[in-house]
């Protein structure tokens, strides 16, 4: 009998960040404040949303012992956290092969660590992909309407909602809807990714990856309905609305988006007593406040 393969995650958090310039010169990207913490928890939450425990965090060279000092071996937060390197940009769905050493065999959902994902029926969402994912195998991509679809991958649909093309950054899109970053796929995905050819611009895209499954007829297209927000933080204006986003909502409903201690702690991944240490942490700042009233608050 075969035992139960766990999804794994991978999170891309690599690259010059040379649109943000020169903030970047002198810093990993997704280490950037969002309002009260680091990008990087965004994308990391939402893997833990998908109840994901095992993560490879793959980053440039220089930036590894940054990430390690944020986020050690992840036992605090209930994960195993891996770190793996990307020299050069060689593209987004080389993750995988950088990563095979400790994907392979096993579904991976890949989360890019500069994209911030909200929404009342998230959780649910992500339940929806896991589980078709586990039943039927293939690929699950989302979509979500923009209004500059230019700058993403673009999903064509048909009536049914059927994906029946995805083109990179297309000069003329054929639909609003964008591909966010957050793919989840069967444990066939390092094989794949390890057969795909450079683009023209020398890089293994995502696009193409996903276009495979398409080609197969296994790549499910979820939309996100109206209410599910999907930001990205690469430019200065981006990550400023970003941040103020974040901003607005934690001031009014005093819930944190994207904190990290708290949905392991939700998720059972940690015990009450684990998160009162990894409150310890953060000193007595209102995060850590935050993290400490958690158990007394639990309907929150
Ligand atoms: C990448 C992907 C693109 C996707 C986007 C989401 O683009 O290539 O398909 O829509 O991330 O953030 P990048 O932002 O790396 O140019």
């Amino acid at each position: 009998m075969t035992h139960a393969r766990s999804l794994h995650g991978i999170l891309l958090a690599g690259g010059t960040g040379s649109r943000l310039y020169p903030i970047t010169a002198g810093t990993n990207k997704h280490l950037l404040p969002v309002y009260d913490k680091p990008m990087i928890y965004y994308s990391l939450s939402t893997l833990m949303l998908a109840g994901i425990r095992d993560v490879v965090l793959i980053t440039n060279p220089g930036d590894v012992d940054r990430f390690e000092r944020l986020l050690g071996d992840g036992s605090h937060l209930g994960l195993r956290i891996t770190y793996r390197t990307q020299a050069q940009a060689r593209g987004i769905a080389e993750a995988f092969v950088l990563a095979s050493d400790i994907v392979e065999g096993y579904p991976v959902a890949l989360a890019l660590g500069d994209n911030l994902l909200y929404g009342s029926g998230f959780t649910g969402l992500l339940q929806s992909a896991v589980l078709r994912l586990t039943l039927s195998g293939g690929a699950v991509i989302f979509g979500a309407k923009v209004e500059n679809p230019r700058e993403y991958g673009v999903a064509q649909v048909d009536a049914e909602g059927r994906v029946t093309g995805l083109e990179e950054k297309p000069a003329e899109p054929k639909s609003p809807w964008a591909v966010p970053g957050l793919y989840f796929y069967d444990a066939r995905v390092v094989d794949l990714a390890r057969a795909l050819s450079p683009s023209a611009r020398g890089e293994l895209e995502i696009t193409d990856l996903n276009r495979r499954y398409l080609e197969s007829g296994e790549l499910h297209l979820m939309r996100f309905p109206r209410g599910m927000t999907w930001l990205d933080t690469g430019s200065p204006d981006q990550l400023a609305e970003a941040a103020d986003f974040v901003r607005t909502l934690e001031r009014r409903t005093g819930l944190m988006v994207g904190c990290v201690e708290e949905i392991a702690w939700r998720q059972k991944f940690i015990s009450d007593d684990t998160l009162m240490v990894a409150a310890e942490r953060w000193g007595k700042t209102p995060y850590a406040h935050y993290l400490r009233a958690l158990p007394h608050d639990p309907a929150l």
